[in-house]
């Protein structure tokens, strides 16, 4: 049976940051369906399990749009314009085939020697630092997945911190018009940048997403267009920091898992497929609105625009799918998992997301035979907000 009573999770504080899992679990065995006040700063519908998670993501009534939402609800979209993650069908299948047709597999593996590269160059710097210590996640797992994403897109002078600054506060920060205003300082700068990128066309996919506007205006148009390249530049880097970081952290926190996969980097992709599954970089998914009424495990969620969220980090932790699923184990079948989403959204960047995590963390094992933690891990603070999952800080060290 779900509950009637509005569950209040900024309540449960800094222990449901940093830890959410048995919360959502301690959900899951009341019933598939709760409603909750979620630390953005609004009441949503949480779906919790597998199951119910999975046929939730694939559910129609449930809306990408925001002009969907109630006129009460209180939050305003992050994003710089439309595009495929906040549309449905049938402008979400035209958006997504625009970007999918310059997002091709070839590409993709064409970058396997850059993201190599790149990652040898962070790790040069990294192993040069005097001490033998340094933040994981400002050494590697931020300006990686930033780099590659910024050559893919031909966005080589982007101002990264600032971005950085921009994406993180624009998504995740609790006061509203922080996140309000930095979403329009991040919409600023793409439209000066798509500016550049038109009077100098290169070879790259957003040279290529401005010729289809260009040349077939009613098919991208600008607004999309902004929309579009927001939501590469900030799915591309914000969820693969957090898959390096969870993932090595998973390592450092299960010596046996490390020793075991040192032993055999064979088992590097389903390792990090079992990263993706027991830290997942996205805790619940992008909004949905409800359009109509919705029935879920015998609780109908009213069909007038409320905020259904979809608990992917639980669903990858329901033991009726995942035996034991407390457990870190890299020789599970971890294929199945939700990290990725399901359905028609399910992540397009998925390919590039992977290849850029076996290699960052074959190199630095390889490059760190002695690494380890460098904090309790208890003593890490984690992103706030309910869409991003990983800590702010990953002390390491390798001199040990
Ligand atoms: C480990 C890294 C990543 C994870 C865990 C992840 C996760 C997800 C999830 C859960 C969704 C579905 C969201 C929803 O249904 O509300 C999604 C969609 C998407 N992701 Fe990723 N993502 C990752 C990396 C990337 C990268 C590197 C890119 C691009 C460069 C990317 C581009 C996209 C796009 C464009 C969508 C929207 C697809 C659609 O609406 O049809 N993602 N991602």
């Amino acid at each position: 049976m779900a509950t009637a009573e509005v569950i209040d999770l900024v309540a449960l504080g800094e222990d449901f940051v940093r830890d959410p899992y048995p919360v959502y679990a301690a959900l899951r065995r009341r019933g598939p369906v709760h409603r909750v006040r979620i630390p953005e700063g609004a009441e949503a519908w949480l779906v919790v399990g597998y199951e119910a998670g999975r046929a939730a993501l694939m559910d129609p009534a449930l809306s990408k749009q925001w002009k969907n939402a109630s006129p009460s609800f209180p939050l305003s979209s992050p994003a710089a314009g439309p595009h495929m993650l906040n549309q449905d069908p049938p402008d979400h299948g035209r958006l997504r085939k625009l970007v999918v047709r310059e997002f091709t597999a070839r590409r993709i593996e064409q970058l396997a020697p850059r993201v190599a590269q790149i990652t040898d160059e962070l790790l040069d710097s990294m192993t040069a630092l005097p001490d033998g210590r340094a933040d994981l996640v400002d050494a590697l797992s931020f300006p990686l997945p930033i780099s590659v994403i910024c050559e893919l897109l031909g966005v080589p002078m982007l101002d990264r911190t600032a971005f950085r600054d921009w994406t993180a506060t624009g998504l995740t920060d609790p006061d509203p018009r922080a996140r309000e205003a930095a979403t329009h300082e991040v919409t600023a700068y793409l439209a000066d940048l798509v500016e550049r990128k038109r009077l100098e066309p290169g070879q790259d996919l957003m040279s290529g997403l401005i010729r289809t506007t260009d040349e077939d205006g009613d098919r991208l148009s600008q607004e999309e267009l902004l929309g579009t390249a927001w939501l590469l530049l900030v799915a591309g880097h914000e969820t693969t920091v957090n898959l390096i970081s969870n993932g090595v952290l998973a390592l450092l926190t299960h010596p046996d898992q490390l020793a075991l996969l040192r032993a055999d980097m064979t088992l590097m992709p389903n390792a990090v497929e079992e990263m993706l599954r027991y830290d997942g970089p996205v805790e619940t998914p992008t909004y949905r609105f409800t359009t109509e009424p919705v029935e879920i495990g015998g609780t109908v969620i009213p069909g007038d625009g409320q905020l259904v969220l979809v608990a992917l980090a639980d669903a990858d932790h329901d033991p009726a799918r995942f035996p034991d699923p407390g457990r870190f184990d890299i020789r599970r079948p971890a294929g199945g998992h939700v990290a990725f989403g399901h359905g028609i959204h399910y992540c397009l960047g998925a390919p590039l997301a992977r290849l850029e995590a076996r290699i960052a963390i074959s190199a630095l094992l390889e490059r760190c035979p002695r690494l380890t933690l460098d904090a309790h891990p208890a003593a890490l603070t984690w992103r706030e907000g309910m869409l991003i999952r990983g800590p702010q800080r990953l002390p390491v060290r390798w001199d040990s």
